[in-house]
């Protein structure tokens, strides 16, 4: 398998990045993190989450925020939806774009959106049915796909097992989510491996890493190995599921368009965008940039000189 000549790079900043902060971020904030974002030449942004407000605070603003992201037709923002409570919500706000998200364990699903795997699975088809018939663009998530706060070890069958039930009732992407960062290279080449022997395509498949224990890099040059072409990252590597223990720092945007950039792989990005935004964010959240590439900076092969870093 040959890598990837061009990859997607799926943004979660505004969602995943914000709902585990305790500060609560203005509206105004978010929607500036957004442009940002946008400005560096992102193009699949998810904005937020049609969860309940007691469950993520922080997102309790999703109906305000959606109307007012500004529309471009090269942009995807896809919304999270747990239920079809959360989809008439972003229905109404003007989501052309839904997430839900499951697991590939019951006892995190439980605690996550209060459902069984099989019980989310069911709440999901009426949602990914009126989404499709929308022609809205579809992604589901398998969280604790690399293993489980609560049970542990999680056998690659069983994700794809979940995968192929969510792409049955529509998704036209699954993305498989290290949500604790417990993931090795190895994990994600045999997870790959197990997907398209089910007969599930590369271009239906997407990463979603966090850099708990340092893996996240590692693992996205696995995925590229094994053709994937779609990864999840988080500018400022800020995030984490608040019902995951130990869940913190998704895998950065800007570690990741480093990554990509030395690697000629095209992905339409630029860093100093990233590193801005990262800033922005990093001073809403009242902290210093949490990634490597948000440290150090960029690097300038003409000068040998670092390029936009906190500490450059
Ligand atoms: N948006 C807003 N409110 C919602 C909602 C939605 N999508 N779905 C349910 N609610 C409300 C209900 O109206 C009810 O409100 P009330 O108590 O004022 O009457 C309350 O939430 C409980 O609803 P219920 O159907 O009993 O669900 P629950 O308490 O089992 O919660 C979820 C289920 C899915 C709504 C909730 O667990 C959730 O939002 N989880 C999201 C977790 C998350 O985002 N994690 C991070 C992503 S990895
Ligand atoms: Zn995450």
């Amino acid at each position: 398998m040959t890598p990837p000549s061009r990859v997607r790079i799926y943004e979660v900043g505004p969602r995943d990045g914000l709902q585990n902060e305790a500060r609560s971020i203005a509206t105004e904030t978010k929607l500036g993190y957004i442009e940002r974002l946008v400005a560096a030449g992102l193009r699949e942004i998810e904005v937020t989450s049609f969860v309940s407000p007691r469950a993520i605070p922080q997102l309790a603003d999703a109906d305000a925020l959606l109307p007012l992201v500004p529309p471009d037709p090269a942009v995807r923002y896809p919304v999270l939806v747990p239920n079809l409570r959360g989809m008439e919500r972003a229905e109404e706000a003007g989501a052309r774009a839904i997430a839900v998200f499951t697991a590939a364990t019951d006892a995190f699903t439980q605690r996550n959106i209060g459902m069984s795997v099989a019980e989310s699975l069911e709440a999901f088809r009426p949602v990914l049915a009126r989404a499709v018939q929308q022609g809205m663009w579809t992604r589901a998530y398998v969280s604790t796909a690399f293993g489980c706060p609560f049970t542990g070890r999680v056998e690659p069958q069983r994700v794809v097992e979940v995968s192929l039930r969510l792409l049955d009732l529509g998704a036209a992407e699954i993305c498989l989510g290290d949500t604790i960062g417990v993931g090795v290279p190895s994990q994600v080449t045999l997870l790959t491996e197990r997907h398209l022997e089910a007969g599930i395509e590369l271009s239906q498949l997407a990463y979603h890493f966090h850099d708990t224990r340092g893996t996240a890099l590692a693992n996205v040059t696995a995925g590229l190995a094994a053709g994937i072409a779609s990864f999840d990252a988080s500018t400022g590597g800020a995030g984490g599921c608040p019902y995951a223990p130990g869940a913190a720092g998704n895998l950065a945007t800007e570690d990741l368009v480093y990554l990509l950039d030395g690697m000629g792989i095209a992905h339409g990005v630029r860093l100093g965008g990233v590193l801005e935004a990262a800033r922005y964010i990093s001073a809403a959240l009242g902290r210093a940039v949490a990634s490597k590439v948000g440290q150090a900076g960029g690097w300038d092969p003409g000068t040998g000189r670092s390029t936009g870093g906190a500490i450059a």
